[in-house]
């Protein structure tokens, strides 16, 4: 069974009340149980926290055993050596997604200093964005395995 770890940064917990014009009105946790329905063949980690050194934690825990990660690392996307430095230490790779259109907001939110650790990132597409990683992650070990 592949192993997809989903890891959601500072104010993530408040989906569904947070702003709801630029987050949507989901709970993540209702989104979860949707995803888990879709993916019945992935087991799906969740993780959220509003403390950066436990995003770091957890990402030195699952780095090394899952088969990707989709990171939202929310507000320390733009502040966080850190984090960039917790996902080039791992081996898994990262995908990083964020709900809303980072660049269409204020400038402060268009520089990443996390993407240049990810595989590649999703941002804009509401909550999508996870289950088009999701389905990134699980097809490329589809494909990589019927092609060895
Ligand atoms: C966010 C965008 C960030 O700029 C912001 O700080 C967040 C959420 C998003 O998912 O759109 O908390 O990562």
């Amino acid at each position: 069974m592949q192993k997809i770890t989903i890891i959601n940064g500072p104010n993530l917990n408040l989906l569904g009340v947070r702003e709801p014009s630029v987050y949507g009105d989901m709970k993540f946790d209702d989104f979860l149980a949707q995803l888990r329905k879709e993916f019945q063949d992935v087991e799906i980690t969740y993780f959220q926290s509003n403390i950066e050194g436990e995003l770091i934690d957890k990402l030195h825990e699952m780095g090394f055993e899952s088969d990707g990660i989709i990171l939202n690392a929310a507000g320390y996307t733009h502040t966080s050596v850190s984090i960039l430095d917790a996902i080039q230490a791992i081996s898994s790779d990262v995908i990083e997604v964020h709900i809303s259109n980072v660049h269409a907001r204020e400038e402060f939110r268009h520089k990443s200093l996390i993407s240049a650790g990810c595989k590649g990132s999703v941002c804009g597409l509401g909550l999508d964005g996870y289950r088009l990683a999701l389905l990134h992650l699980t097809q490329r070990h589809l494909r990589s395995s019927l092609f060895s």
